[in-house]
């Protein structure tokens, strides 16, 4: 699986939600990104279980969700009863990582661990096999519209050699600042998937700047 692109919600019009939805659904995307902060792991709070509710009676392709919340072991069933197809924690907001994930699959969903920009890439090595997804934030996470941070294609050059190492299924996504600047240089380093905000919906042709990513 290679070349995927993730709009994320976070920087689409709430007040239009069906809207943005549909045109999700129309483009060449291929997952829903959903961030879900907490105000505590990260200084903003985005929103909960009745918007995700909102958005899943609305999308048609997977939900791709990211847990920016401390503790996130309380809320997995939660998760998958709204249909994440991928749920991804925070490597810094999980105690017993390995249970967490074997907890995501039990429920049903594919398990994805997100790494701060601060975080090497070596913390992963003793659990990548049991990995079915890894976020790479390529900003400190908690707002769109922020600027990429360049060590991120260090960071995806050494993912894509532990995963070889270790033969993991991982997919590596970026997340954070990805724009037609630096698509085709992220996937050229092993990126399967990259998440776009305000690439997407700060564009005056949101479709079409998918299609763009997409074809890079
Ligand atoms: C940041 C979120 C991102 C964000 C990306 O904390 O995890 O998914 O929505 O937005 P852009 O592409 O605008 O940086
Ligand atoms: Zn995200």
């Amino acid at each position: 699986m290679h070349n995927l692109i993730a709009p994320s919600i976070l920087s689409a019009d709430f007040g239009n939600l069906e809207r943005d939805c549909e045109m999700i659904n129309q483009s060449k995307a291929d997952w829903f990104h959903i961030d879900i902060m907490d105000g505590v792991f990260v200084p903003n709070i985005s929103f909960g279980m009745p918007v995700l509710k909102s958005i899943n009676s609305y999308a048609k392709k997977p939900l791709d969700v990211h847990l920016m919340i401390t503790d996130p072991d309380r809320y997995i069933k939660n998760f998958a009863d709204l249909n994440a197809k991928i749920l991804t924690v925070h490597f810094e907001a999980c105690i017993h990582l390995h249970r967490t994930i074997q907890e995501i699959k039990i429920n049903g969903m594919k398990a994805g661990v997100a790494l701060n920009p601060h975080t090497p890439v070596s913390v992963l090595e003793p659990i990548i096999s049991d990995i079915n997804l890894v976020c790479l934030m390529s900003v400190n996470p908690g707002f769109g519209g922020q600027k990429f941070i360049k060590n991120t294609y260090n960071k995806t050059k050494e993912l894509k050699r532990l995963i070889q190492t270790k033969k993991s299924n991982a997919l590596i996504e970026i997340d954070g600042g990805v724009s037609n600047k630096n698509a085709k240089k992220l996937f050229d380093l092993g990126a399967n998937i990259l998440v776009a905000g305000n690439f997407v919906f700060k564009s005056e042709d949101p479709k079409s700047a998918i299609s763009n990513l997409k074809s890079i």
